[in-house]
């Protein structure tokens, strides 16, 4: 059967993907930052997953504002990556596992999450980042990639008890998948940020500090939360924390912590990564 070997959360940035493209990870302000994901790199190389669901929003490439589903699910054999408009350099395509992602399909949307399938799927910066952040030093993608769409984008967004809930199925839809595989969820996106309007700029530290103690030992608090309440403390494009939800329930009620670190600013962000484990006990 196919397993969680945990789970990843981590911020999206496209100024990360600029700053890998030109080697600037020692430089002063990036460093602290890239240190800060050299102990996820050695876990993933430890538990040598086979699969990553990586939980994302479009920003605009593959889904304009004409037509923006609330979840997303690829089921292609092959997602190739492009620049919505950032100037980043486009990647290498991701490997697919189609059969993987109808079986999850078809168990979601069972479960009562009414997924939209995409057989084409342009993925960009909020799925690259991540996964080059992770993999970028390896000459191939060393797993298969299955991406899952959340709109943070246009309103009205789902609920934060939604991805909670979408994360318990998505556990019980890859746990019933009869192939042997490795699977790790990445919750992609956040910390706090806002891009445009009068509260263009902000960060709040302390949200996003509760926000990663949250997901770790109460994801419940982030999730009885609204979308306006998260937009008011994490500003309107941090709401993309929500998406942490869905890696964190897919995992067990208790978990370790494998790593944390939290980084600000990086661009207008305030960074953050998690590696989550199952506990044993
Ligand atoms: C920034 C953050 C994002 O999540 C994004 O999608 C685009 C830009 C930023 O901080 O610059
Ligand atoms: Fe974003």
């Amino acid at each position: 059967m196919a397993r969680i070997v945990g789970g990843v959360t981590t911020s999206h940035i496209p100024a990360i993907g600029n700053a890998m493209t030109n080697h600037l990870e020692s430089t002063p302000y990036w460093k602290r930052f890239f240190d800060g994901y050299e102990p996820v790199k050695e876990w993933l190389a430890d538990v040598d997953p086979d699969v990553a669901i990586v939980v994302y929003n479009d920003h605009g490439l593959n889904f304009f504002l004409n037509q923006v589903p609330t979840f997303a699910l690829g089921c292609a054999d092959r997602y190739e990556n492009a620049d919505e408009g950032w100037g980043l350099a486009t990647l290498r395509s991701f490997d697919g596992d189609a059969q993987l992602s109808w079986h999850l399909a078809e168990s979601l949307i069972g479960q009562d999450f009414d997924m939209t399938t995409c057989q084409e799927m342009l993925v960009d910066h909020g799925f690259i980042v991540p996964m080059a952040l992770m993999w970028r030093h390896l000459t191939e993608w060393p797993v298969k990639a299955v991406p899952l769409a959340v709109n943070t984008v246009q309103h009205p967004l789902t609920s934060a008890r939604r991805c909670l809930a979408l994360g318990k199925a998505l556990r019980k839809a890859i746990e019933s998948y009869p192939e042997d595989l490795k699977v790790v969820i990445f919750g992609t996106g956040g910390m706090s940020h806002q891009l445009q309007g009068e509260r263009a700029g902000l960060i709040n530290v302390d949200y996003d500090l509760q926000c990663m103690e949250s997901v770790i030992n109460d994801p419940d608090w982030l999730a009885s939360q609204s979308i306006s309440e998260i937009i008011e403390n994490a500003g309107t494009e941090g709401v993309e924390v929500i998406m942490w939800l869905v890696m964190r329930g897919a995992l067990h009620a208790n978990v370790d912590v494998v790593h944390k670190h939290y980084h600000v600013p990086i661009s207008n962000t305030g960074a953050g990564v998690l590696v989550l484990e199952n506990s044993h006990d």
